[in-house]
């Protein structure tokens, strides 16, 4: 949700702020904007992507050694010049981008109107803005404490980053709610909503925390809190590298992130877990075991693709460990005043670790005396701060909008976590969880084998390329596959698609099947297999056009399916991770022969730092 980036230092700050911005598209490329300060500040915005911003300002003055850029995911306001960041202030002397939603900007705006204030977008941003200039005109203060004034009369999330033509020596930024990295170079600093857009120059950061204020110079770095205290900024040394930023010789991220799920499955399991010593160790978690098995319930919360995860996730803690387990989408659980008891323990899956819904109903949960476990892939993100405990996915950076790697590593670490409660609770015959921990070991072959089939994916993509509508379906632990399935065609090609069990699909869905309907089952060997097969039937009788994920030698499905692709056979706690690879290769073949930039979807971000 929108991608900041600003600069302070020797270097020319627009080509840093641009190549931050091209990194950050992910995050939203409704419209991107600079404001650079040399003589005068000069602000540059264009709809859409941030090469349309950077072709429109070849031959520009664009020298400046510091200044602040911005790609937007729109929230208040149509995707236009007018409300692309950064926004000026009534007065011209401040500029300022903003990631995040100002929810009483309504009734900031009617302050300011009331004291001759105009304004040129409809954006919330510009409101705060102005409000940050009339505390600073009124109070006759610096930018900093104007910020700090201004911040106590917010309510929402933000980061915002302010440029002072009267000040061009600092940058002042403030966070709540949305992400902020600062990168720490020598006599420079970079900032920026991830890591990425400050890998290449330094590996040295800070990640700001809620209600804190960054006063930043080039050779200096403050931190206050919104009461004007100084607080220690605690310095990280980033664990990534350059290259895990970039497509690496891959058409698209998305691709590249698909194929890199042998390698991401396997840096999960790594040093976690020994199956010949029959081990798996979370040092993450290992502090609240006790609690885990002891708890009455688990409660998974997450959206999207990370919530079918959970939903995975569910069969294999209810099956393995015998707990009550429920999984809730996170955007409905911070609201719905959901009972919650000491002791109870909620996972939060989230790649990102910024997903603003995720984070409040986890925040909101740890107050009433919640345990909270984050499965997280982004190291140092919100999420994986607020909680407890946990187990990151360690699946490296990923930039296609589309979760894809994430997603198998979070059931890796699901499965991990599973694993080790029911050895410890008892819960699991000994036999089983031994077969489990080689068979998990396995998956990367699998999932390796299973990519060899690019091509014969990519034709039958070709096929059903112009369809209008489609149906993924799948039973127990390939239920949530369906779902993610259909997620990731809708979202990657924009055809409608429904994930449903496949035994549900009698009581409504079943009315859409005719001969030009695709259905895609997911239907590898498991104890539901025949029920599936059953259902395949029922499809079959109406004429819809069956395509199956099946293993070897599965004559029947084979018989009456239309096109099938062959994955290798794992145990049906294991399977997800393997039969949603080629749901995955087929929503990418589809959207890239239809034409579509599948990096960036039409209307969608990365992390979804607004609820
Ligand atoms: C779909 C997708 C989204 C995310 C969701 C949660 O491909 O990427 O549905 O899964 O926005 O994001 P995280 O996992 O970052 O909390």
């Amino acid at each position: 949700m929108c991608g900041i980036v600003a600069y302070i230092g020797p270097r020319e700050a627009y080509p840093v702020i641009l190549k931050g911005l091209k990194r950050l598209e992910y995050r939203g490329y409704d419209s991107a904007g600079v404001a650079l300060l040399n003589s005068g500040l000069k602000v540059y915005k264009k709809k859409g992507k941030v090469a349309d911003l950077e072709e429109s300002i070849v031959g520009k003055d664009l020298h400046a050694n510091i200044g602040i850029g911005h790609t937007r995911w729109a929230t208040h306001g149509e995707p236009n010049d007018r409300n692309a960041h950064p926004h000026l202030s009534n007065g011209g002397r401040l500029a300022m981008i903003h990631n995040g939603i100002i929810e009483n900007y309504a009734a900031l705006k009617q302050e300011l109107l009331k004291n001759g204030y105009h304004f040129q977008s409809d954006t919330d941003t510009e409101v705060l803005l102005n409000f940050i200039e009339y505390i600073q005109v009124n109070n006759n203060c610096s930018l900093e404490e104007a910020v700090r004034i201004a911040l106590k009369r917010v309510v929402g999330a933000y980061v915002i980053v302010l440029i002072d033509q009267e000040n061009p020596d600092t940058l002042i930024a403030a966070r709540k709610g949305s992400p902020l990295v600062i990168g720490i170079g020598k006599n420079e600093h970079f900032l920026a909503s991830d890591a990425s857009p400050i890998i290449e120059y330094t590996k040295e950061v800070v990640y700001v925390n809620d209600y804190e204020v960054a006063i930043i110079k080039p050779d200096e770095l403050i931190l206050k809190n919104l009461g004007n205290e100084r607080q220690t900024p605690y310095i990280t040394k980033l664990d990534m590298e350059l290259a895990a930023i970039e497509k690496g010789g891959y058409d698209h991220f998305m691709l590249k992130e698909i194929f890199e799920q042998p390698q991401t499955i396997y840096d999960c399991l790594r040093g976690r877990l020994d199956a010949d010593l029959g081990t798996i160790t979370m040092s993450g978690i290992e502090k609240y075991k006790e609690q885990i098995m002891n708890a009455n319930r688990i409660v998974m919360v997450a959206c999207g693709t990370s919530w079918h995860a959970g939903l995975v996730a569910e069969y294999i803690f209810e099956e393995l460990c015998r707990i009550n387990v429920e999984v809730e989408y996170a955007s409905e659980f911070r609201y719905r005043n959901p009972v919650i008891n000491k002791g109870d323990v909620i996972i939060a899956i989230s790649q990102s670790g910024e997903t603003a819904d995720t984070l409040v109903a986890i925040e909101n949960a740890k107050k009433q005396g919640a345990i909270i476990l984050g499965v997280v892939n982004v190291v140092g993100s919100s999420i994986s701060r607020v909680s407890d405990a946990g187990a990151y996915t360690h699946a490296g950076p990923e930039i296609g909008v589309a979760s894809t790697k994430a997603f198998t590593a979070q059931l890796a670490v699901l499965t991990m976590i599973a694993l080790k409660i029911a050895h410890d609770r008892g819960s699991i015959d000994k036999e089983r969880y031994h077969r489990l921990l080689h068979e998990l070991n396995d998956v990367p072959d699998k999932v390796k084998a299973t990519l060899e089939q690019h091509e014969h994916i990519k034709a039958i993509a070709e096929k059903y390329k112009d369809s209008t509508d489609s149906l993924f379906l799948g039973r127990g632990y390939n239920f949530p596959v369906a779902l993610e399935g259909a997620l990731k065609l809708k979202e990657i090609s924009y055809i409608h698609a429904e994930g449903y069990p496949a035994a549900e699909m009698k009581h409504g869905p079943i009315a859409l099947v005719d001969e030009k309907l695709p259905v895609v089952f997911v239907a590898t060997r498991d104890s539901y297999h025949e029920k599936v097969v059953s259902n395949m039937q029922e499809i079959r009788a109406r004429k819809g056009r069956i395509i199956s994920v099946i293993n070897e030698g599965d004559e029947q499905s084979t018989a009456l399916s239309n096109d099938v692709i062959v994955v290798p056979e794992a145990d049906e706690i294991l399977a997800p991770m393997i039969s949603v690879i080629p749901l995955q290769l087929l929503s990418y073949y589809v959207g890239v022969a239809r034409g579509f930039d599948v990096d960036k979807p039409r209307n969608l971000a990365k992390s979804v730092t607004v609820e």
